[in-house]
C-alpha cells in the first residue's frame, strides 16, 4: 500500500470531517496532502492540485508562503501565546492599529476572537448589551434571506441557507430575515431597501441590528447584488437606530476588488467582522472592529454597567496576529488591490466562454469571485460532487455549492494557473 492510501485508512478510523457525509467516502477517497506551495497542495504521490478555492476561502498568498513563513518562525522564537486579559503583546497591538488605519473611518476599536462564527457572536452580543447600556431593551436581529454567518448557534439564527439550518432550528433565536436584492442591478438594489425600510418602521424599537454580508453571500450561493443597497441599508439603520453589521469573514482583504466591501458604497458599519483572509490562510484569528461610540457605551465604573464578557482562549493569538502582519505587509508593498484587477478582468474574459454552454444559466463575477450557475439538474443529481471529482482528476481543487461553480484562488495565482483552472472546469461541465 502506498502512502496515500495508507493514510486514508488511518485517517477514516479515527476522524470525522467536516461539512461531509462521511459515508461517501466509501467511494469518494479523501486526498492526503503531503505539501503545499504557492496555488499547488501535493499529494503523496506526487499527484499536483491548484487550490481553486483558496482552502475555504482563507487562502490568499499561496501556500507555505516564504515571507509569511519567515515571520510566523520569528515570532515563534520570541512568544507564541499570552492570555489578553490584563496582558498583551506587540504584534496584535501593531496589527490593530493598522486594521484601524486601513478599515473604514470611524472604526477605532478591535476585539478579537478565533474563527468566524465567534466573532459573529461577538458583534451580536455587543450590539445587544451596547443598546442594553443605553436603557433600551432591543432583542431582535435581522439579516438577509438566503445568508450565511456561521454554524455556532447565534451565527446559525441569523443565517438563512436551508442546508445548514432546518435540522437545528428547534435551538435557535427567532430572528427575522429582509429581502436581499434580487440580482446585481441597482433596481433590485433600491427595493430591497424598501423592504428593509418598512421593516424599521414597524419593528426599530425591538431590532439590534442587521447583520449581512456585503456584496457577495459566500455559502449563499455566491449570490451578488449592488452596492447601493449598502448606501441604503447604513442610512435607515442610522435613521432608525439600528445597528449595521457588516460580516466581511468571506469578501474582506481584497476578496471583492476592494480591500474590504463596505468601501464600495463608501460605508462605516457600527461592527464591522473579519476573519478568514486576515492571516493569510495560516492560523485561526477573527476580529470585531467597532466605533469608539459604541465603546464608550461599555467604559464605566466598574458597578454601573457589566463589561463586555466574552472571552476564548486563544483570542488573539501571538502567531496568528504575526501572520495577519505579514499578510497586510504583502498587500502594502505588493500593490495586490491594482494587480487583482488585471487578473479579475482575464478571469471575466474566460467566464464569457462558458455563457455559451447549453446547461449553464449564467455567469457573475465580483472582483476575485467567479461564478458560472448550472441549469437544469436536480438536487439529488449532485451535480458539483461530479465536478468536484472531475477537477480532482484532472488537478484542481474545485468546491461547487450545488449548481454553482466558483473560482475563489489565491491571488498570486498566474494567467497559466488561471487557464488550467478554469479550462478543466469548462472541461467539467461539457462532460456532464
Ligand atoms: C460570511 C461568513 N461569515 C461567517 C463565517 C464563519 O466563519 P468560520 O467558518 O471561521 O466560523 C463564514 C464561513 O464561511 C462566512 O462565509
Amino acid at each position: 500500500m502506498n502512502k496515500n492510501e495508507i493514510l486514508k485508512n488511518r485517517d477514516l478510523d479515527v476522524l470525522w470531517h467536516p461539512c461531509t457525509q462521511m459515508k461517501d467516502h466509501e467511494s469518494l477517497p479523501l486526498t492526503p496532502i503531503k505539501k503545499g506551495y504557492g496555488v499547488y497542495l501535493e499529494d503523496f504521490e506526487g499527484n499536483k492540485f491548484i487550490d481553486g478555492i483558496s482552502s475555504w476561502w482563507v487562502n490568499l498568498f499561496g501556500h507555505s508562503n516564504s515571507y509569511i513563513n519567515e515571520k510566523v518562525k520569528e515570532q515563534l522564537d520570541t512568544l507564541e501565546h499570552v492570555i489578553l486579559a490584563g496582558f498583551t503583546q506587540e504584534p496584535i497591538i501593531r496589527l490593530s492599529e493598522r486594521l484601524v488605519k486601513l478599515t473604514p473611518n470611524g472604526l477605532d476599536k478591535c476585539f478579537y476572537a478565533d474563527n468566524g462564527s465567534s466573532a459573529v457572536e461577538v458583534a451580536l452580543k455587543m450590539s445587544f448589551h451596547a443598546h442594553k447600556n443605553d436603557g433600551k431593551l432591543k432583542d431582535t436581529f435581522v439579516s438577509l434571506k438566503n445568508s450565511y454567518h456561521g454554524e455556532t448557534i447565534g451565527a446559525l439564527s441569523v443565517g438563512d441557507v436551508e442546508l445548514y439550518k432546518d435540522t437545528y432550528e428547534p435551538l435557535l433565536i427567532k430572528t427575522i430575515q429582509t429581502a436581499v436584492p434580487k440580482d446585481m442591478s441597482i433596481e433590485e438594489a433600491k427595493k430591497a431597501g424598501v423592504e428593509f425600510e418598512k421593516l424599521c418602521q414597524e419593528k426599530a424599537d425591538k431590532l439590534s441590528a442587521i447583520i449581512l454580508e456585503p456584496l457577495v453571500q459566500g455559502a449563499g450561493y455566491m449570490h451578488m447584488y449592488h452596492p447601493h443597497f449598502l448606501e441604503i441599508v447604513r442610512e435607515v439603520c442610522t435613521k432608525y437606530d439600528v445597528h449595521l453589521i457588516a460580516d466581511e469573514v468571506m469578501v474582506g482583504f481584497g476578496r471583492t476588488g476592494y480591500m474590504f466591501a463596505c468601501e464600495s458604497a463608501n460605508i462605516t458599519p457600527d461592527f464591522l467582522v473579519l476573519s478568514k483572509g486576515i492571516t493569510g490562510g495560516y492560523l485561526p484569528l477573527s476580529v470585531v472592529l467597532t466605533t469608539n461610540d459604541i465603546y464608550a457605551k461599555f467604559y464605566c465604573d466598574y458597578n454601573e454597567h457589566k463589561a463586555f464578557l466574552h472571552s476564548h482562549s486563544y483570542t488573539g493569538n501571538a502567531l496568528a496576529c504575526s501572520a495577519a502582519n505579514a499578510t497586510l505587509d504583502i498587500f502594502e508593498n505588493e500593490n495586490i488591490i491594482e494587480k487583482n484587477k488585471e487578473k479579475s478582468a482575464y478571469m471575466l474574459e474566460k467566464l464569457k466562454k462558458f455563457e455559451k454552454l447549453d446547461n449553464v444559466k449564467s455567469i457573475r463575477q465580483t472582483g476575485m469571485i467567479s461564478v458560472v450557475e448550472l441549469d437544469g439538474y436536480k438536487p439529488e443529481e449532485r451535480i458539483g460532487l461530479k465536478v468536484y471529482q472531475y477537477g480532482l482528476k484532472n488537478g484542481v481543487l474545485l468546491r461547487p455549492l450545488g449548481h454553482i461553480v466558483y473560482f475563489m484562488p489565491p491571488y498570486i495565482i498566474t494567467y497559466e494557473e488561471i487557464d488550467k483552472m478554469m479550462d478543466t472546469a469548462y472541461e467539467a461541465i461539457t462532460k456532464l
